[in-house]
């Protein structure tokens, strides 16, 4: 595949809006739909600082960064410069950001004036190939991650590749957690792929980043077609996260680094319930080493217990987690919130033999 026709698009049509997502289009190309429109961009200081002379001209709104921003507070600072810039219902919202500057603009449009038009452009790979698709928008409250929020789709989403050029390693690296998770759940061609192209991955090749961008838009485009409000098999898209949220608030690591550790306990916990093998276990670790993410960090087990506890997936006594039946294929299990202790020590146990 040669550079000039890495794009594709994909489409999702649901009870909460229809979104055009399309890979491989360009940041100037939010002209066609800001265009004879009062247009509000909402971005962080990081991308702003990037890419400001690029937004045309329309109002920008800017937010600091970090998890922690994720918030009512936030909200708040964002509906008061929507008032200042005088937002009406025919205005169209833009993020232009990462996950949490997708999450927060998705709500503060979704929920501004009973609702507003709106649309992303992913500048983080975890933005493109997980949170700017699939139309989950929200904010976290009072520790719980993500607990305020709302399902609606953004109208269109632009993934433009060469944004990533100026992302942080670090970044680059929890936006492969997120890949590894699609294809642990449901493509074990894709886990083939990305075994055998670790260093040009890290290496920002742009085919293969396209590749891990085309797949995991199709794979969660048609997961999020089926299942829009996670009735059912959306939920598999929480591989890794029950432990992953957990050790992501506790011990305060960027999503995708907490996700990867959430993953190796999922994937060893399948593994101690017979479902998955020991040797495509041990692949999974090596693939996450190799793509410079963790696969392990000291924690106290009664914490994270407490914290998982807490989590909003709860289901009154069990906790709904997703499991690995093998590279590329999963299952759901109900775990009894008393056993949660018993089966950390039991994973503790696994890690150490
Ligand atoms: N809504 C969903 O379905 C969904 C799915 C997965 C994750 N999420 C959420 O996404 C969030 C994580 O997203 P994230 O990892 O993109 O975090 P992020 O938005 O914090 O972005 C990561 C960092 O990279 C910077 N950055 C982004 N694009 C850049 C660029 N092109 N150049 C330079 N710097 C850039 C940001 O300023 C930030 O510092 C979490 O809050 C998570 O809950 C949501
Ligand atoms: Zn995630």
């Amino acid at each position: 595949m040669t550079r000039a026709n890495l794009s594709n698009s994909f489409k999702i049509d649901g009870k909460t809006g229809s979104s055009d997502i399309k890979v491989g289009g360009k940041l100037e190309d939010i002209s066609i739909y800001s265009r004879d429109r009062h247009t509000v961009i909402i971005t962080d200081s990081n991308v702003s600082g990037h890419y400001r002379d690029r937004f045309g001209n329309n109002e920008v709104i800017t937010i600091k960064t970090g998890e922690s921003i994720k918030t009512l507070q936030t909200l708040e600072y964002i509906y008061k410069q929507m008032i200042f810039f005088e937002v009406d219902r025919n205005s169209l919202i833009i993020a232009i950001g990462g996950g949490i500057v997708c999450d927060i603009a998705g709500f503060a449009a979704s929920t501004f004036m009973r609702g507003l038009d709106f649309g992303f452009v992913a500048t983080s790979l975890l933005a493109q190939v997980d949170a700017s698709v699939g139309g989950k928008n929200g904010v976290n409250f009072d520790g719980f991650k993500n607990m305020i929020g709302v399902f609606q789709q953004p109208d269109f989403v632009i993934c433009d590749l060469d944004l990533l050029d100026t992302l942080p390693e670090r970044e680059l690296k929890c936006g492969f957690s997120e890949v590894v998770k699609h294809a642990l759940i449901a493509d074990s061609n894709l886990f083939n792929y990305i075994e055998s192209n670790c260093t040009n991955a890290l290496g920002f090749d742009k085919e293969v980043i396209f590749r891990m961008v085309d797949d995991s838009i199709r794979l969660k485009s048609d997961i999020v077609n089926k299942d829009e409000t996670e009735r059912g098999e959306r939920a598999k898209l929480n591989f890794g996260h029950t432990i992953g949220h957990a050790l992501q608030y506790e011990l305060g690591l960027n999503h995708g680094e907490a996700v990867s550790i959430g993953m190796v306990y999922a994937s060893a916990l399948s593994v101690i319930k017979g479902y998955h093998k020991r040797e495509d276990h041990n692949r999974i670790i090596a693939l996450l080493q190799n793509l410079g993410l963790p696969v392990d960090i000291d924690f106290d087990i009664t914490e994270i217990c407490k914290a998982v506890k807490r989590d909003k997936k709860r289901n009154q006594e069990s906790i709904k987690f997703v499991l690995l039946n093998g590279i590329g294929d999963c299952r759901f299990e109900n775990i009894n919130i008393n056993e949660l202790e018993k089966v950390l020590n039991d994973l503790r146990q696994f890690f150490e033999q």
